[in-house]
């Protein structure tokens, strides 16, 4: 089943700059952004081995993202694990709107949980 999203705006869009890790808050959940190659893209606040933050790690040469823990290599555009340890980053969509940046947050429960 296709996913489902709420898009949200970025209020601080000036905030997220070119190979830096910028942690907004979106629908007050944490979440990271960085601008690679001009290109802004956002993914989870832990790294998905033991809760890294992924705020205080790094963009590579390469534009992917380095845990500050283990040193495990996430890509910013898909969550690819390209240092090979078999784990995914979960990254979240962006949009260029006429009004402004949007990010696409998941639709869960009927709830919103
Ligand atoms: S916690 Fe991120 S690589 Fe281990």
């Amino acid at each position: 089943m296709a996913k489902q999203y709420t898009w949200h705006k970025i209020t601080d869009e000036e905030l997220i700059r070119e190979h830096e890790i910028n942690v907004l808050e979106v629908s007050n959940k944490k979440i990271c952004f960085t601008r690679y190659q001009g290109q802004v893209y956002a993914f989870a606040h832990k790294c998905p081995h033991a809760g890294g933050m992924m705020a205080d790690g790094v963009i590579d040469a390469s534009g992917n993202v380095v845990c500050p823990l283990h040193r495990y290599k996430f890509s910013v555009k898909n969550g690819y694990n390209c240092s090979g340890e078999g784990y995914y980053l979960k990254t979240y969509p962006t949009e260029q709107r006429e009004d402004g940046m949007y990010i696409g947050l998941e639709k869960t429960g009927i709830f919103g949980w």
